[in-house]
């Protein structure tokens, strides 16, 4: 994995014409975590082809390699990962770093749960700011303790004996459901996790890959409930990753706000729980198809998107919603800005709590651009004024990566340039995002090159 990744923290980007053209979208972040996790988990060696080269994944690979897990990548970029089965994790020397990534903080709790040693986790000035207890909470109720229970750093003091919960969450949330079933593996009975709304279920289809008694249903409305034995061993598979919606996303909506644009994005994952933006922009009239759909090994649907400019109408969304696209808020929101109306976002106070406040990211980002925005509540509202996106600006997106590039899609159709500060982050999810993007056609520089 190339650790060295190509970084400018100012980035501006101008008007653009039309978008045209084909990429094939970036390897799913959250596939990627789970993959190498529940390999290294499991016994013998998986294979995994198209792992997300980013900075958050190398931080997971890193952290692994401290706990005893052998990783190595080939000359053709596919990685190997000797498992050490499911409480076989060493002590490390050293803290755990976690760098950005609270996918990888809150599902390695669950992980090193059942694995009898201690350790210290950490992160960035970020991660450490994001709340912990959420899966502290049903980790404490399986009987683990925490020196700290509310955020980063904390020390974890796992234990061969875990007790099974049943447990209600009162938020969806994919890695609290994540760290508490990978906790239940190594727990005695079943354990069961149930969710308000179905959360992206990567983990429960590819803990089924790796040969996990998990019990799962589809449920596209209401609750959501998933059990799972202890004491079952994870077998190594073949994992082949595809690309990631929330990274395609950016794509998508600069091709359907910028006038005769017509692209493809190819291999994307278009997980039902993970597609929440393309019904969204389907409301708001985006031409949108999916081709070649199929579906892949560990039941992940993956299809090419084909997206052309349209004109938009503004959007009333339920907080429904937010289990399905949680990741695709800032994005959406440059969407309604490119509409003629206001548009209402419901029920987004988890917004506040990801790599920086996204709620108050995209009202103050948005306000500064010229484009009135305002909340009520848990609701945002945002008055689109397409031909009046007034730009000329500078926004610090607070080291926050989807805050960064959706700010960077709203440039290309603004009367002035934006300037984004911290766009750094970017490489933790989707390092060759400018080079994506230009090359579809967008104009995006470093400040350097200006
Ligand atoms: C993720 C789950 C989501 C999402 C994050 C990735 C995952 O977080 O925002 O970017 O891979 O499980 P929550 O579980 O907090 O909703």
């Amino acid at each position: 994995m190339n650790k060295k990744f190509n970084t400018c923290n100012n980035l501006i980007s101008s008007k653009a014409n039309n978008l045209k053209g084909a990429i094939v979208a970036p390897p799913d972040k959250s596939i990627s975590h789970r993959s190498l996790l529940f390999a290294s988990l499991s016994i013998g060696i998986s294979s995994i082809n198209n792992l997300l080269n980013s900075d958050d994944i190398f931080r997971m690979i890193k952290v692994l390699k401290k706990l005893g897990v052998k990783i190595k990548e080939n000359k053709e970029g596919a990685w190997f990962v000797s498992g050490v089965g499911l409480n076989g994790y060493d002590n490390p020397k050293s803290d755990l770093y976690c760098g950005n990534s609270g996918t990888l903080a809150r599902i390695l709790l669950g992980a090193l749960s059942g694995n009898n040693i201690s350790v210290t986790i950490k992160g960035d000035k970020s991660l450490s700011k994001r709340p912990m207890d959420r899966v502290i909470i049903p980790l404490k109720h399986m009987g683990i303790n925490f020196s700290n229970s509310t955020n980063l750093p904390l020390t974890i003091n796992g234990q061969n004996e875990i007790t099974s919960i049943k447990y209600e969450i009162p938020v969806s949330s994919a890695q609290v459901k994540t760290a508490v079933l990978l906790a239940g593996l190594n727990a005695r009975g079943t354990t069961q996790i149930i969710e308000p709304q179905t959360s992206r279920n990567h983990t429960e289809n590819l803990l089924k890959y790796f040969g996990a008694d998990i019990f799962y249903k589809d449920s596209p409305i209401g609750k959501n409930k998933v059990s799972i034995k202890g004491g079952k061993i994870l077998r190594a598979q073949k994992i082949d990753i595809p690309g990631d919606i929330s990274s395609a996303a950016f794509a998508i909506v600069a091709a359907s706000i910028i006038t005769n644009s017509s692209i493809k994005i190819k291999n994307v994952g278009v997980n039902y729980y993970r597609i929440g933006i393309l019904t969204a922009l389907k409301k708001m009239g985006v031409n949108l198809k999916l081709i070649n759909k199929r579906i892949n090994e560990y039941n992940e649907p993956v299809s090419d998107i084909k997206v052309n400019y349209s004109k938009l109408n503004p959007i009333n969304l339920e907080g429904t919603y937010s289990a399905k696209m949680i990741d695709e808020y800032p994005i959406l929101a440059i969407a309604a800005a490119a509409t003629n109306g206001k548009s209402r976002f419901c029920g987004l106070s988890e917004l506040r709590y990801k790599e920086s406040n996204r709620f108050n990211a995209i009202i103050d980002g948005l306000n500064l651009c010229g484009i009135s925005v305002e909340s009520d509540g848990d609701d945002i509202l945002i008055k689109g004024n397409r031909n009046n996106i007034e730009g000329g600006i500078k926004i610090d997106c607070d080291y926050d990566h989807r805050v960064a590039m959706s700010f960077l899609v709203l440039g290309a159709i603004s009367k002035k340039p934006i300037e984004v500060i911290g766009c750094d982050s970017i490489i933790t999810s989707y390092p060759n995002f400018c080079d994506h993007m230009n090359y579809l056609g967008l104009n995006i520089k470093s400040k350097s090159s200006k």
